[in-house]
């Protein structure tokens, strides 16, 4: 067997070539696409391209294959299930997988006493969690706070929250309307020029309560804030320690419901279960998708009963939600991480990840910034480290020189690189990608200073 990364002909080879072709001709455009990377089989950490290459897996198809392509125990629960019982509307009727398996959601949840929602999406566990908040406060509360930098999904409920590019809202207005964008406390580039991260939280926090509430909403009007504990699309942006206890603070002083969007950052990514946990903080609802279904199109809203019992018959169900094949891959998921304990893995890992990016950043004016908690690792680049000038135009160089290098690896906000491989990487490969990142990296960082 070759060794990985193993570069059989320069990507694109023709077999993807062809591909691409066809999807020009057959698919709308609106993905985004990082490189012409054809995608045929998986396993673990390495994928394999449609013309034989084969190349470690540093995005886990967007977050979502934590436990790698192809883990046996998630393969043989989907196999079972589907020899078993495919599908039947959640909605109309009841089963038991469903039943279990909420179980076992609400088992790992900070959430106690809690109830389950089943989504197909992100946007979608996100959609239900906006309708779920105004419902319970029967449609009296019609403000909604999000965050600059946001992303919350596609469908025109989610996009009202995001705001992480502004080309996503772009002929789409008027979108959901009553939704107020406060910004992100991001440490490195505070909004409101702060130069601690606890002074830049603090600002945040000022800001809401001191002109928000004061000057353009009163805050009984508001029936929650939606927030991502570390921001994903935006920039793997880790928020100061004393933002989301003071998010905590200002909801349960106002009666707001507290609405946290672990799609990206949950499901053991970050170490724990879900990325709030770092700060010791219980949400009303935690909006989910991703990793938790194993690869298949799974998501769920998990609230407080208290917050989730309102809803009456109707007022919110669909067909798919909560499909049988899906459950079963996520309670495969479940078990195997508890029983093959990746939540320290991705400590673990994480630490090493992140040790090696920041000696690099000693050594190289491009890099600015590094940042997260487990595998979710955010290296942000820059053209000068005293101004701060994001590294556009090399980011793009750097992630489509990786990817003919054999490394998957994606960027997130402006010119951030984002780490994100299966929780399940083997020690020796996720080095292996870090010093191909990392040996790219210097060779722009020479381009920077000429
Ligand atoms: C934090 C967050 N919320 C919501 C979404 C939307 O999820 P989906 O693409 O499944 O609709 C994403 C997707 O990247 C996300 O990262």
């Amino acid at each position: 067997m070759e060794s990985v990364p193993y570069i059989k002909v320069e990507p694109p080879g023709p077999i993807a070539r062809s591909i691409i072709e066809k999807d020009q001709k057959f698919l709308m455009q609106s993905y985004v696409r990082w490189y012409p990377l054809v995608i045929k089989t998986g396993k673990g950490a390495v994928v394999e391209d449609v013309d034989g290459n084969k190349y470690i897996d540093m995005n886990a198809g967007l977050a979502v294959m934590a436990l790698g392509h192809n883990h046996p125990n998630v393969v043989e629960a989907i196999k079972k299930q589907a020899e078993k019982l495919q599908h039947y509307s959640l909605t109309d009727f009841y089963y038991e997988e469903a039943v279990t398996a909420a179980e076992k959601l609400l088992s790992i949840s900070p959430i106690k006493d809690g109830r389950v929602f089943y989504t197909n999406s992100g946007a979608e566990s996100i959609e239900g969690a906006l309708k779920i908040s105004r419902y319970y406060y029967e449609g009296k509360r019609q403000y909604i706070m999000a965050f600059l930098g946001a992303f919350h999904g596609r469908t025109m409920g989610s996009l009202s929250l995001t705001a992480s590019k502004s080309h996503y809202r772009e002929h789409y207005s008027p979108l959901i309307p009553g939704v107020i964008h406060i910004p992100y406390p991001y440490p490195y580039r505070c909004p409101f020029k702060a130069e601690e991260p606890k002074e830049c939280g603090e600002a945040v926090l000022g800001f809401i309560e001191d002109w928000i509430f004061q000057k353009l909403v009163e805050p009984s009007e508001v029936s929650s804030i939606f927030f991502e504990p570390i921001q994903g699309e935006g920039g793997y942006i880790v928020p100061p320690d004393n933002f989301i206890p003071g998010l905590r603070r200002i909801a349960d002083k106002n009666g707001i419901l507290l609405v946290d969007d672990e799609v990206q950052s949950g499901t053991a990514r970050t170490g724990k279960w879900y990325a709030i946990e770092h700060w010791g903080v219980v949400p009303d609802m935690i909006a989910m998708a991703k990793a938790v279904g194993g690869g298949l199109p799974l998501g769920a809203i998990v609230g407080k009963s208290e917050v989730m019992n309102p809803m009456k018959k109707g007022s919110h169900a669909n067909t798919f939600g909560g499909n049988p094949i899906a459950l079963a891959a996520m309670k495969a998921v479940i078990e195997t991480i508890e029983s093959e304990n990746i939540l320290a893995r991705a400590t673990k890992l994480g630490e090493m990840v992140m040790k090696y990016f920041n000696e690099l950043k000693e050594e190289l004016e491009i890099i600015g910034d590094v940042r997260g908690k487990g595998l979710m690792i955010g290296v942000e680049l820059v053209r000068d480290k005293k101004t701060k000038e994001p590294a556009v135009k090399e980011i793009g160089r750097i992630l489509n020189k990786s990817f003919k290098r054999g490394v998957l690896v994606i960027g997130a906000g402006v010119s951030s690189i984002r780490i994100a491989p299966p929780l399940v990487i083997e020690e020796d490969l996720l080095a292996k990608a870090i010093e191909i990142i990392g040996e790219i990296l210097k060779e722009e960082n020479k381009e920077i200073k000429k």
